[in-house]
């Protein structure tokens, strides 16, 4: 039965694993804030079932525990990547796309913590222990065969790339607006944990990531992306044309929101941070108002779940509003920084 590895924001694991369970497959490994989780079960690489919640997935070759943070660990991974059965795994892909005898391959590394070597590094190590026992060329671009390296402090993990839908939804951002990664986008809008709701929304919706999401887990429902920027929406709009049923965008001041009061159901956003999207003054004007507004259109039972990286203003928004009650909290790891995800419920 092969085994395979998610690769996923750190800090949701134990929701993408919740989408794998959902799909009859076996979480193997799936700890907190490591960035992946080992699964297996299905068929051929060509029988997984689409995951939404996760940024790519692959064939698991092997995890690497104890890995020395000091040069000898080059030496170390490469000793592991050159025992790692790569030829096995080469041929459920064989299965399901034509390759040449001898692929041409690169290892694409990413690393987290403290080590004395880059993801450079790491990459060259690797590829050079897989290139002893296979005899591939190595090629940086057009290869055939990308070879996915994963270091989290002294632990690390190798599989060979399936696919990669971390670039799914890309295309035009107006001004640099900020767009969250599909998998992201997902794991939220599973975190309301809502069953049949009628009315879901993303009051900063930008592009409309969430929102999309928002309509393939609850097709039932009504969904809202509403955002004050019009050439977001107009580019959302455009994202949804296949999508059926169709969302309703709104241009709307998130701080007041055109709904009557107690009817929505769900509201999941990734406020700005004050980042690369607004400032944390601009915040400032923003915040207060939105919490008003959510706390005022949310039914009494109703579920929020919030993207931030203003933890402090918005823990002191949450606690003014003494009908809202935090639900979970936790830290992510988002492009270098640590957000944290709010999940609120509105008391009856
Ligand atoms: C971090 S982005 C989120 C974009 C989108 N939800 C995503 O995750 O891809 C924040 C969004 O908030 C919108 N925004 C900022 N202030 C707003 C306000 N007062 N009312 C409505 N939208 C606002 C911005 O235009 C931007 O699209």
């Amino acid at each position: 039965m092969p085994v395979y590895y998610a690769l996923c924001c750190p800090g949701l694991e134990d929701v993408v694993s919740a989408e794998i369970g959902e799909c009859d497959l076996e979480v193997l490994v799936a700890e907190a804030r490591l960035g992946w989780v080992i699964f297996a079960g299905g068929g051929t690489g060509a029988a997984l079932p689409v995951l939404r919640s996760v940024d790519a997935v692959g064939l698991w070759l092997g995890s690497l525990d104890g890995l020395e943070p000091g040069a000898e660990g080059l030496c170390q991974i490469e000793e592991w990547a050159a025992s790692l059965e790569v030829s096995d795994a080469l041929a459920h892909v064989r299965a399901i796309r034509d390759l040449p005898r001898l692929p041409h391959f690169r290892v694409s590394a990413h690393r987290v913590g403290t080590h004395s070597y880059t993801s450079m590094d790491l990459a060259a190590a690797v590829g050079g222990g897989i290139q002893r026992d296979t005899g591939w060329p190595v090629r940086m671009r057009g290869y055939d065969i990308n070879i996915v390296l994963r270091v989290t402090g002294r632990r690390a993990m190798a599989g060979l790339e399936l696919c990669d839908s971390a670039a799914e939804g890309a295309g035009p951002r107006p001004g640099g607006a900020a767009r969250l990664k599909r998998g992201v986008a997902h794991c939220l809008v599973r975190m309301l944990g809502l069953a049949g709701p009628e009315l879901v929304m993303d009051p900063m919706c930008g592009t409309g990531s969430i929102v999309l999401e928002c309509v393939h887990l609850h097709p039932g429902a009504r969904v809202l992306g509403g955002d004050m920027d019009g050439r977001a929406l107009g580019i959302a709009a455009e994202r949804s044309r296949a999508v059926s049923p169709a969302p309703g965008w709104v241009r709307w001041d998130a701080r007041a929101i055109p709904l009557r009061s107690g009817c929505v159901d769900g509201v999941v956003c990734n406020l700005p941070f004050g980042r690369r999207v607004g400032s944390h003054r601009r915040n400032e004007h923003l915040y207060p108002g939105f919490f008003r507004e959510l706390y005022r259109v949310l039914r009494p039972g109703g579920r929020a779940v919030l993207l931030t990286l203003e933890k402090r203003m918005t823990e002191r928004l949450i606690s003014k509003h003494h009908g809202l009650r935090v639900a979970g909290v936790r830290v992510v790891e988002l492009s270098g920084l640590h957000p944290s995800v709010y999940e609120l419920e509105k008391l009856a």
